[in-house]
Formats: structure tokens, sequence, C-alpha cells
């Protein structure tokens, strides 16, 4: 027998960097997902990942799997994408859910939302080391979500009719070093830092007003300052502020970077007759459009 699952990709809205020290975040999920196949092996386990990448979230999770509902791993997994990994949309998260989610149909193991999301967490905390877990949460519970590290609050929001434009910067982000390497600047000055980090979280409570009331100039705004605030990080670079320069002046309400920054993608949260005018700004400042369903 043949067992399937899929997981979404998702995006961060607000409140990267400072989720990891105890804010909260937004996240929306996008429509390209991560599929995962089991079936019964004779031998051995047996992984077909394309995603190389990948490979390692899935070995990891059926190990964390296999050893918690003490079943044997003699089954043959597949995964499927249809997005590339290189964009930072959590290809990794998506597949590590995937993979549970398969498992638990595969070996008929009933496993809530939450307990997907506890045994989702401590595989990418052991294979990455850091991270809040808010990709995990978006790829189990969809949609948007309000979210606090450590799956301690998850909170769907009912946004409608977002509309906005993914550009990829043509760079690859490694979030784990990026977010190590802001740990260690942290520890030089603690206090400068803080104070950021409670600018972003006032950002993200007045965004959770301002999305679910779809106030789009406001949320807007709030991009703006949310980026502002990523660059005084320093986790930007000069190709993203372009990229987010660009669309505002091309009509957006607003833009920021999304995710650990360093590359990956910016957002641009557009008025629906600025959709053309915002994709062509972000081509001409270097970037490449990604075409996605948002909040699905
Ligand atoms: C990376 O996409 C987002 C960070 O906040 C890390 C995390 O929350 O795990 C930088």
């Amino acid at each position: 027998m043949n067992i399937k699952a899929s997981a979404p990709g998702k995006l961060l809205l607000f409140g990267e960097h400072a989720v990891v020290y105890g804010y909260p975040c937004i996240v929306t999920t996008v429509s390209p997902r991560v599929y995962v196949e089991v079936e019964k092996n004779s031998g051995p386990l047996k992984i077909e990942a394309p995603q190389v990448k990948d490979t390692i979230f899935v070995e990891e999770a059926i190990k964390h799997f296999c050893e918690k509902y003490k079943v044997d791993n003699k089954i043959l997994i597949k995964t499927f994408s249809n997005f590339s990994s290189k964009f930072g949309l959590g290809s990794s998260s998506a597949v590590t859910v995937a993979t549970i989610k398969a498992l638990s149909k595969f070996y008929g193991i009933e496993t809530s939302k939450k307990e997907i999301f506890d045994l989702g967490y401590k595989v990418i905390r052991t294979i990455q080391k850091v991270g809040s877990g808010f990709d995990i949460a978006s790829a189990i519970y969809g949609k948007t979500i309000y979210y606090v590290s450590g799956g301690q609050i998850i909170e769907t929001l009912s946004v409608k009719d977002l509309s906005l434009v993914i550009g990829y910067s043509g760079i690859k982000a490694d979030t784990a070093s990026i977010v190590k390497n802001l740990e260690f600047r942290i520890h030089n000055s603690e206090s400068e830092y803080k104070k950021i980090f409670s600018k972003i979280g006032k950002i993200v409570e007045e965004a959770k007003i301002s999305l679910v009331n779809s106030d789009w100039k406001k949320t807007g705004e709030l991009m703006n300052q949310n980026h502002k605030l990523l660059q005084e990080l320093g986790v930007s670079t000069e190709k993203l502020d372009n990229m987010c320069f660009s669309a505002v002046s091309a009509g957006a309400y607003g833009a920021k970077l999304s995710g650990a920054g360093g590359g990956d993608c910016m957002i641009a949260l557009t008025p629906k007759n600025k959709i053309k005018n915002v994709e062509s700004a972000i081509i001409n400042a270097g970037g490449e459009i990604i075409n996605a369903k948002i909040n699905v």
C-alpha cells in the first residue's frame, strides 16, 4: 500500500529573528508543497529524495517517529516538491512535517497537530541547533498564524485577500549561520539588540490587528518599519534593500525581507492594480518573481 501526505511552504510576514528571542511572529503559507510517499520495503529503510538538502530532515523525522512510536523502519520513502529549496520558502520544515504525517497514516497512528509539532520541532532543533519552530507550525496549521517560539502560542488569524508579490534575490541564505552570527553579535551589545527586538515585537502586535482588519496601508507601513529594524540588526543586503525600495516606489503599500535575511526572498504588499508595476520594479532591481498563492 502506498500512503501519501504533503505540507506547504511558508513566508514570514512579520517578526523574523525577534521570534528566536521570545517575541511573536506572523507567518503565512504558500501554495507550493512538498509531497511524501511511504510504502512497505522488504529490506532496510530506503529514501528517494531528489532534493539533497531534504534527505537529512527525512532521515531524522523517520528516526524520531520510529523511536517515539516504537515501529520498524522497513519502508521506502519518496519525496517530491514543486518548489526549489533555494528560495528559503521552508522546504525543510515542509518535508519534515509531510514525512511525519505520512508515517502516522502508514502506521495507523493518530497524531494531533501538537504531537506533530513537538516531533517536527525536535527534528529541526537536532539538525539546525537553532530556530523558533515557526516554519514547522506553519506547515502543520496552514493559513496565517501568530506564533510564539516553541509553539507556546499558535493562533490562526482570519486574513483575507492578502496580495503579496514575492521576489527572490538570487542568493541562497543559510538561516542557521545567520541566526548564530546574530547571536554572537548580541553578546557584545545586548541592550541595543533587545531594544530592536522589542520594537519588532510591537510591530507584530499591530500587524496582527491591521492584517485581520484588511488595513493594507497600515500593514504596508508596518512592513517598511519591520524591514528598517532588520537592517539595523544587520541581516539585510543591498540587493534586498533595493528590491524593497523599488517595490514601494512602484506602488506597493510596503515591503520587507522575509526570513533570515542575507538573501532568499522579499515580499511586497501590493494593491491588485499595481502588481505588474511592482513585479517589473523588482525584476529591474535584479530580483526574480516567484508565483505562488498565499495564505492557503
Ligand atoms: C528564518 O526564516 C526566521 C528566523 O526568525 C529563524 C527562526 O525563527 O527559526 C531568523
